[in-house]
């Protein structure tokens, strides 16, 4: 799949945001290596901690039915281009440094770039520990 045909997966899913109180509505599109697409949209909540976003719901859906190997993901938003936050780019960071994240303003400016340059040294649990 063209991660041109990935952003506007994201652009689209974006209409089901739930941000009542933030007003920034993001959709997320994430392809995995076999080609199967997982979207996600960002869910917020009264309890404003409690609020997930964009990136993290398309994660869990796709984790959750059984896929842990990632390409890309490419995210839209309501407020122009946005970069995963700092919480998102640890959670992709677990499936794999080579990810491709898909911004941009619009499909036709799209920028891509690589979790491993957005999180240098992201975290590891040593598993001998
Ligand atoms: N948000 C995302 O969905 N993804 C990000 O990477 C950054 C922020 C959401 C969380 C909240 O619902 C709204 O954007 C404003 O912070």
């Amino acid at each position: 799949m063209k991660y041109k045909e990935l952003y506007r997966a994201a652009q689209q899913i974006m209409q089901n945001a739930y941000a009542p109180y933030s007003r920034f509505k993001v959709g997320a599109a994430l392809l995995t290596k076999s080609g199967e697409v997982f979207t996600g949209v960002n869910v917020e909540n009264s309890s404003y901690g409690a609020a997930i976003c964009a990136e993290r719901t398309a994660y869990v859906k796709a984790v959750s039915e059984g896929y842990r190997e990632f390409e890309a993901i490419a995210v839209a938003s309501s407020g122009g281009e946005a970069y995963p936050c700092g919480i998102c780019r640890q959670f992709m960071f677990e499936f794999g440094e080579e990810l491709k994240i898909i911004t941009g303003e619009d499909e036709d400016h799209l920028h891509i770039t690589e979790i491993k340059e957005l999180l240098p040294e992201g975290f590891r649990l040593n598993k001998e520990y």
